[in-house]
């Protein structure tokens, strides 16, 4: 009782984590490992009551969830784990340091120029301009094979532009799989995946024509432009798209806004909040935008990919129940083989299973909307690496952890189109 009174006052005072942020000097990350169901249950709280930023939600017990403190918060936040004797971790003493460096580095290695000017460079994360330049550059290298289309706007104007890559047979009507990256502006590392999947198809090609002998690829890179933009300008750990949706606060969670079983679970109603629904499903540009690819791919696509960060998991419907669908057995054999690959060459290990049962229930999402209403059978979301760093793997580690996903994705794409 006292800790829901508590944590109310909390809520009501300060809205430190929602407010604009720029330096996150002092800012500490903590890793918090409850080790019953009461302190689970104070955690559980402590995340809703969206005075902090939760990296990774309390869910599983004994598994340490993330959670980044303003300075004004720490004393009461560390007072409230204690008095429950709830252990917990300081693994970042100023988190402001870690984005100087970050930007510092990301800005230093982005200014190199880059030994071959009409490709992208992975030693630093683009900036939406040079990752639009560069989807522009392929589409005048390889005019065969290679189609832009704008199939929308963000809020602030930026072209949303889909990329689709062909062998260039002329062939129409092929099976797609269609593969976003981006709508949590804040991963960084998953546009970069894409990015790779983008070049590894259109430069490498070579190697890669079987992935495109009966299919064609079409991919968003990044899907929430606006916020991904104010992450590199303004505030690192941004997380939603940027349309003011009430007086102080903006951004709706992409990721919640998609209409099926909108809003049932795993998603706020407070504007302020990271996990925003939205004021209505579809709300957002970005979102319909999404939506309406989906649905002139229905028939055509076989496999819908996401990508986010970060953890490491190989996700497939449902997320909005735990219960499975009746085809989870597909689902599972494809996720397995992004599994069985990513291990094999590199040792790393991956979760896979439903959202819902390996991660947390969260509806309106992407993967569950491509499933249920655009009927493409095969929807998985995958969280990339954190490389040690959360959403901030060091730039110098980019290339390593993209062609990584890359063996992982193609491993699963290689299943689909042997199956479907
Ligand atoms: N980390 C992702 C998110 O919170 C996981 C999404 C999984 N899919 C889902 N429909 N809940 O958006
Ligand atoms: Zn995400």
């Amino acid at each position: 009782m006292f800790f829901k009174l508590f944590i109310a006052a909390a809520a009501l005072c300060c809205t430190a984590v929602l407010a604009e942020v720029t330096s996150y000097e002092g800012y500490k990350i903590y890793d918090i490992k409850p080790q019953n169901a009461a302190q689970q249950e104070i955690l559980q709280q402590l995340a809703e009551s969206e005075t902090y930023d939760f990296f990774t939600q309390p869910r599983v017990l004994g598994l340490a969830a993330r959670v980044m403190v303003a300075p004004e918060e720490q004393s009461v936040f560390e007072q409230t784990l204690q008095a429950s004797e709830i252990e917990y971790q300081i693994i970042n003493e100023n988190f402001g340091e870690t984005v100087a460096t970050e930007r510092m580095q990301n800005n230093f290695f982005r200014n190199l120029r880059s030994s071959n000017e009409r490709s992208i460079s992975f030693s630093a994360y683009q900036r939406y301009e040079a990752i639009d330049a560069y989807l522009k550059q392929l589409a005048a290298d390889y005019p065969s094979r290679v189609f832009l289309k704008t199939i929308g706007k963000s809020y602030e104007g930026r072209a949303l532009r889909t990329i689709t890559i062909t062998n260039g047979d002329g062939v129409s009507n092929k099976k797609v799989i269609l593969l976003d990256a981006g709508i949590h502006a804040r991963e960084w590392i998953a546009p970069a995946g894409a990015l790779y999947v983008i070049q590894q198809l259109v430069e490498n090609f070579a190697e890669n024509a079987h992935l495109l002998q009966t299919y064609d690829w079409v991919i968003l890179p990044v899907v929430n432009p606006d916020g991904y933009e104010y992450t590199h300008t303004t505030t690192r750990m941004w997380r939603k798209t940027r349309k003011p949706v009430s007086t102080n606060c903006y951004g709706t969670d992409g990721n919640r806004n998609f209409d099926f079983h909108w809003g049932e679970v795993g998603a706020s109603s407070y504007t302020c909040s990271d996990t925003f629904r939205g004021r209505t499903a579809f709300s957002e540009p970005e979102t319909q935008a999404l939506r309406d690819l989906m649905h002139t791919l229905t028939g055509r696509a076989t496999f819908y990919l996401t990508l986010h960060s970060y953890g490491n998991y190989l996700l497939y419907p449902w997320g909005w129940t735990s219960d499975l669908p009746d085809t989870w057995r597909a689902l599972d054999e494809v996720a397995q083989a992004g599994y069985d690959a990513i291990k094999a060459a590199t040792g790393t290990v991956y979760s896979v299973g439903s959202s819902t049962n390996v991660l947390y229930a969260a509806a309106g999402g992407s993967d569950d909307y491509a499933f249920a209403a655009a009927k493409i059978p095969i929807s998985i979301t995958m969280e990339l690496p954190a490389a040690g760093n959360g959403f901030n793997p060091a730039p110098t580690r980019i290339l390593e952890l993209v062609s990584e996903t890359w063996i992982g994705i193609k491993a699963m794409a290689e299943k689909v189109i042997e199956s479907y």
